[in-house]
């Protein structure tokens, strides 16, 4: 197959959520339709946070189960995790030989998580940047998706990659693009920052349809609207910014001039938002629970994404332990 290739990881930390979904899912289900598609469950970054063992292995099988409820299909792209495959280690620590110490320390996601995990700034968490460039190196993709959070690390993985075929000969690794994610960046239920697990600020992709309107209960809206009766800007409000992402072309239109006119009052317009997220979720969170009473299933999709993605590692391995002059190279 001519297919071109690209690869992406997620981390498994905490239940995914709509920002993880609409953020990267729903492009990596496109994604497949084009490209030779590998994606990669990143375990050995989430060590960087020291989770319980128990609780990393079940977080591990959930997203999984989340990934493939969410359409991507193992017949087309090859899902995988990380720890099944050895030698994204291996090529961590040469590429490690590879990356100036300098290049990690401008790393500002090191320092937001210095800051937000000051009991365990661990050297994995300052070397997190050069598993990655691992990742993406030993499966040579020509396209990386990533949300614009990870353009810093993606440019030090294209560094590292250039600084590996000048010193070793040019032709082991071709150099990845980014393939920005369409979607922008979702917000959290706050308004304030980012939909993540660490803010608190998320919706659940798996959350019933009851959960989730009591979350929308509580979220901020225009605050102008102090009353039924006042009349409310949709665009200063994160409530219609969840309709762009769920609802239809009409409905927005619907709802912006009930906004504006006050003829929709916030509760309504939530409640549309709930049933046309619902529509989503929902057989997304069935697909999920039907997994989860096959837990063989998943086994055996992770491992035949395991071997496929080992059989193309084990072949990039073999290039680079030969130019680098280690053991296991065919020479
Ligand atoms: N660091 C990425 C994130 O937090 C996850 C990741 C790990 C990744 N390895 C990767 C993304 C390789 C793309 C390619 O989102
Ligand atoms: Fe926000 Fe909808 Fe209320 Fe307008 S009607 S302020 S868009 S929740």
């Amino acid at each position: 197959m001519g297919m071109v290739r690209t690869l992406s990881g997620i981390q498994p930390t905490g239940n995914l959520h709509i920002g993880n979904y609409l953020g990267a899912l729903v492009n990596w289900v496109k994604l497949q339709e084009q490209y030779d598609a590998y994606f990669c469950v990143v375990d050995l970054h989430a060590l960087t946070q020291r989770p319980d063992p128990e609780v990393l292995r079940s977080a591990v099988r959930e997203l999984a189960i989340g990934v493939l409820a969410s359409g991507v299909d193992p017949e087309r792209s090859t899902l995988f995790v990380q720890s099944q495959v050895r030698q994204h280690a291996e090529l961590a620590w040469i590429m490690m030989c590879l990356t100036p110490l300098g290049d990690l320390n401008r790393m500002t996601q090191f320092k937001d998580k210095s800051t937000q995990q000051p009991e365990n700034i661990n050297a994995g968490l300052f070397t997190y940047p050069v598993l990655q460039t691992a990742d993406i190196a030993l499966y040579r993709p020509e396209a990386v998706p990533v949300g614009e959070d990870q353009d810093q690390h993606l440019e030090l993985a294209r560094e590292t990659i250039r600084r590996f075929n000048f010193t070793y000969g040019g032709d082991v690794f071709p150099e990845p693009k980014t393939v920005k994610s369409q979607a922008p960046r979702v917000m959290g239920l706050d308004g304030e920052s980012k939909m993540s697990k660490s803010k608190n600020n998320e919706i659940g992709l798996f959350e019933t349809d009851e959960e989730t309107m009591k979350k929308l209960r509580g979220a901020k809206t225009d605050p102008a609207r102090e009353r039924r009766t006042d009349k409310g800007t949709p665009e200063v409000c994160n409530i219609y910014s969840y309709h762009g992402f769920f609802s239809t072309k009409e409905q927005r239109d619907e709802v912006a001039e009930g906004c504006r006119s006050a003829s929709l009052g916030c509760v309504d317009c939530k409640k549309l938002l709930a049933q046309n997220m619902e529509a989503v979720k929902g057989p997304i969170r069935e697909r999920a629970a039907d997994l989860r009473s096959k837990p063989g299933q998943v086994d055996e999709i992770l491992a035949a994404g395991a071997a496929k993605a080992r059989k193309t590692a084990e072949e990039t391995m073999v290039m680079v332990r030969e130019r680098i002059g280690i053991a296991g190279g065919k020479a």
